[in-house]
């Protein structure tokens, strides 16, 4: 299958880290890169930082809690890369495609930060990179 389209972009690159912070300090006082928002997600675990890097962001992950949806990975990878999200523009219809091939984490979408509606593909499939879709639900108004 291919899919070559203009309307992709790079969304975020995710980072998990020990010490949100630190992190913080390290992309904002030394890269300089704008801290856009701070937030704890208690049903995650985990508390994140956004950081506005021209048209896309850094996310920082740290969990606070140890059964946090990123601990596991801390324990067996340490700090580090975690994702890469794509922002699409029909999430649905690349699904259909993805799910069909077997490349899905999960099948369904689901709901992200700031009601984007998101899905992974399993990294198995892509090279060892965890890579995120993401789409903007504000830029369809009218759907649901
Ligand atoms: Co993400």
């Amino acid at each position: 299958m291919k899919r070559e389209t203009d309307t992709t972009s790079l969304d975020h690159v995710a980072i998990v880290v020990r010490d949100l912070d630190r992190a913080v300090a390290l992309y904002r006082d030394w890269i300089g890169l704008a801290l856009e928002r701070v937030e704890d997600l208690p049903e995650r675990g985990v508390r994140v930082a956004f950081l506005r890097a021209g048209a896309s962001r850094i996310e920082l992950v740290q969990p606070i809690r140890d059964d946090s949806e990123v601990s596991a990975f801390l324990e067996r990878r340490g700090e580090g890369l975690h994702h890469v999200a794509f922002q699409v523009p029909d999430l649905a219809r690349v699904l259909s495609d993805l799910g069909r091939a077997g490349m899905l984490v999960e099948q369904e979408a689901r709901a992200g930060a700031d009601g984007t509606r998101v899905a992974f593909l399993h990294p198995k499939r892509t090279g060892g990179v965890l890579i995120e879709l993401v789409e903007h639900e504000s830029r369809h108004p009218g759907r649901s």
